[in-house]
């Protein structure tokens, strides 16, 4: 096991079945809660990920139950009668999910086809482990693109886009893959005033306003912006990127409107 791992060991498999791990955590992780060498993890949080080594690879466990038994008693604590907490047994419940391999550009694949052996060592999960699970690991694609006049310029295209913080995984950053946000449906929901419409504005902003990378390159959004907020919002974008503001009367046809400039009222 490489040496980061011995320190983020948080207990010991000791049960094994195909669609199940049981995981004693060690004796001192009061609460449910490691102490890593990074940070202080709290392990028992239902979805939450814990890492299983076997051989040079992963097995990648969703929590998906916790309890704890008393050391008199052979069953879990069901009674309700008082049990002492400090020295009791800690268990978390574990659904294989799938694996990582030890080559680092290998990525997550769903599906186990080495199931750890009883007495494995369970790891908490890294913002790293975190990033090869959900595919966003890989850095920004370098390319050369040709403008207009048949000039190269070397730059980035981004790979992933960052939409928020994990309430799951604590301090850890969402983020999406572009090319999968962008190409299938996706629904932002909340009540109202919540912040959906910041919501949007913000992801397209930051798509477009990366003067370092060739971010959204050749992208068109078409917005109805029916409550006429997002035409401030995009009113700063560089003049690279190419806009049309429309307004739709009920005669049926439509007006150009020129970009929105600071001082102007969103209802122009
Ligand atoms: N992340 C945020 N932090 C703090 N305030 C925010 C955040 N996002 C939005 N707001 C504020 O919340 C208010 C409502 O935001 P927004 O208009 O995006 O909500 P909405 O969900 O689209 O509302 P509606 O359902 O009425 O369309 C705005 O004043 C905005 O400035
Ligand atoms: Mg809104």
């Amino acid at each position: 096991m490489p040496d980061d791992d011995k320190g983020r060991v948080i207990g010991k498999v000791t049960n094994v079945s195909a669609d199940r791990l049981v995981v004693e955590l060690h004796r001192g992780n009061d609460n449910f809660t490691v102490v890593g060498f990074d940070d202080v993890h709290y392990v028992a949080r239902l979805g939450s990920f814990v890492l299983v080594p076997v051989q040079a690879d992963y097995v990648v466990c969703e929590v998906t139950g916790l309890w704890e038994k008393d050391p008199q008693s052979s069953r879990p604590n069901q009674s309700g009668t008082e049990m002492d907490k400090a020295a009791s047994a800690k268990f978390l419940d574990l659904t294989p999910l799938g694996m990582i391999r030890s080559n680092a550009q290998a990525k997550f694949e769903f599906g186990v086809s080495v199931f750890p052996p009883l007495y494995a060592d369970a790891l908490y999960a890294r913002d790293e482990d975190l990033d090869r699970v959900f595919q966003v690991a890989d850095p920004c694609n370098k390319v050369v693109l040709k403008d207009r006049a048949g000039t190269g310029h070397t730059g980035t295209i981004p790979v992933s886009l960052e939409v928020g913080t994990s309430v799951v995984f604590k301090g850890y950053p969402v983020k999406v893959r572009i090319d999968e946000f962008f190409g299938g449906h996706v629904a932002i929901l909340g009540n109202t005033g919540s912040g959906k419409s910041c919501t949007v504005a913000t992801i397209l902003q930051s798509l477009f306003e990366r003067p370092e990378e060739f971010a959204a390159r050749g992208a068109s959004f078409v917005l109805f912006d029916v409550n006429g907020e997002y035409r401030p919002a995009f009113s700063e974008l560089p003049d690279r990127i190419d806009r049309l503001y429309l307004r739709a009367n009920t005669e049926g046809s439509t007006e150009d409107l020129m970009p929105i400039s600071m001082g102007e009222t969103a209802s122009n």
